[in-house]
């Protein structure tokens, strides 16, 4: 986690008005092998870096006077990590989002590594760095490819010691966005059998770097993966090039929005709880490609019902009342007894909860759980006994009850009566 210094924005008079400059700190990290020789495993360096976001267009409304300007360090420092990233095309969507995010005490995570494309050198020009920027509060997400501008070189060009990029005059990385992918909404919940969208979307240079765009979801859960569906296509030729290779039955890319809008959200119908997990939403343009994670949660409510519809107190001995909560999903349901005598105004938690059944999985992933309550035949007539139960389905919890009553002496009598005349009956017809 990092803590994010914004140390000001500037207000970029050059490009007119409604942009301005997001500067974030950020970690750099890199990949290295670890020492001991063989036996050293992959280790990451994480050295802080600076990065400076030019002409993020700012809301019209917005009031710009309390933005300081960021002034570039006066003497360059070959040391220092400072990139500076012109973000107005493709423009990152939502950017709004970092100007406040200080105000706002969020925090925006900033990851900055090298990226590296086939076979190209370490040092060689252009160099590419992705960025990955999240602010958890408000569902922002992105990242970003960023590619250095070419610097004319003279003697006073400084290089960076740790990139051994060169700098410019104020001692900067020169760079631009070229490519993004993005998603915003990090978690989904959506109920059972139902269809959920699951958001990811992409922009590149006007002058686009590539014609053929892959778009690959990918689901991963309790350490397995699957493909969920697989597209490529043309930017120029959406119609004759489209090939789709979906692996889960009920998902779909719109292949025109993909092309039209940099829209490769994921459609999947017929939700089951399989499907839950940790997408992987992964667009390719060219030699580069970027990520987005994003979670979804499946969810259904319990059917809560009980046992008996009537509950008539016997005098010698206690019967048992169940509380029966039915296909839900994910597991943790809570259930409650409660117990309102006519006497009180108010219900009371029971001191004995009954037993609980154990929870039984359906084919489909469901659970289902049973409670029994033992009702005495101490229990004054009309006390009504509630079984709430909690879900996380649930915005409330669902109460079903029902009112003992009390021994109606009656119709003991009724019951023999009736089985008199019935002996009787059957003894003259078998006579
Ligand atoms: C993609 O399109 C859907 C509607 O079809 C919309 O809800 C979603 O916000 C779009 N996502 C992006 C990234 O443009």
């Amino acid at each position: 986690m990092m803590i994010v210094i914004l140390f000001g924005y500037f207000l970029t008079g050059v490009c007119g008005d409604g942009v301005a400059d997001v500067v974030l700190s950020c970690t750099l990290v890199e990949e290295g092998v670890g020492l001991g020789g063989m036996g050293g495993g992959t280790v990451f360096t994480r050295t802080p870096a600076t990065l400076v976001l030019r002409d993020v267009a700012v809301a019209p409304d917005e009031s710009l006077e309390t933005l300081t300007p960021f002034v570039p360090p006066s003497i360059p420092d070959p040391d220092a990590i400072l990139l500076e990233a012109k973000v107005s095309s493709p423009e990152i969507p939502n950017a709004h989002v970092l100007l406040h995010a200080d105000c706002n005490e969020q925090e925006v995570m900033c990851e900055i590594s090298r990226y590296s494309l086939h076979g190209s050198q370490e040092s060689s020009e252009p160099a590419y760095f992705m960025v990955s920027l999240n602010v958890e509060e408000v569902e922002f997400s992105t990242a970003l490819i960023l590619q250095t501008l070419t610097v004319n070189k003279d003697q006073s060009t400084l290089i960076q010691k740790k990139l051994g990029l060169p700098l410019s005059q104020s001692g900067t990385l020169m760079t631009e966005v070229i490519f993004l992918v993005f998603s915003h909404i990090k978690s989904v919940t959506a109920p059972l059998r139902g269809d959920v969208l699951l958001n990811c979307g992409f922009k590149q240079q006007e002058i686009p770097l590539a014609q053929d765009v892959g778009i690959a979801w990918r689901l991963q859960h309790r350490g397995k993966g699957w493909k969920v569906l697989e597209m490529k296509t043309r930017l120029d030729d959406v119609e004759g090039s489209t090939v789709v290779h979906a692996g889960r039955r009920g998902s779909s890319v719109d292949a025109a929005q993909v092309v039209g809008e940099g829209n490769a959200s994921v459609t999947l119908t017929k939700l089951k709880v399989v499907d839950e997990g940790t997408y992987i939403c992964t667009v390719s343009v060219d030699l580069f490609h970027a990520q987005q994670v994003i979670h979804l949660n499946v969810i259904q409510p319990p059917h809560v019902s009980l046992s008996e519809e009537r509950l008539i107190l016997k005098s010698e001995s206690p019967q048992t009342l169940s509380c029966h909560c039915t296909k839900y999903y994910p597991l943790d349901a809570q259930m409650e007894w409660l117990s309102l005598s006519p006497t009180d105004t108010e219900p009371t938690v029971l001191s004995d909860q009954g037993s609980l059944s154990s929870h039984r999985q359906h084919g489909d992933g469901t659970y289902s759980l049973s409670s029994h309550l033992t009702v005495h035949s101490s229990v004054s007539p009309g006390t009504k006994i509630t079984c709430r139960v909690s879900h996380p389905a649930l915005d409330a919890p669902l109460s079903v009850s029902l009112v003992v009553e009390s021994p109606e002496p009656g119709s003991y009598w009724w019951v023999l009566g009736f089985l008199i005349i019935t002996g009787l009956f059957f003894y003259q017809v078998m006579r």
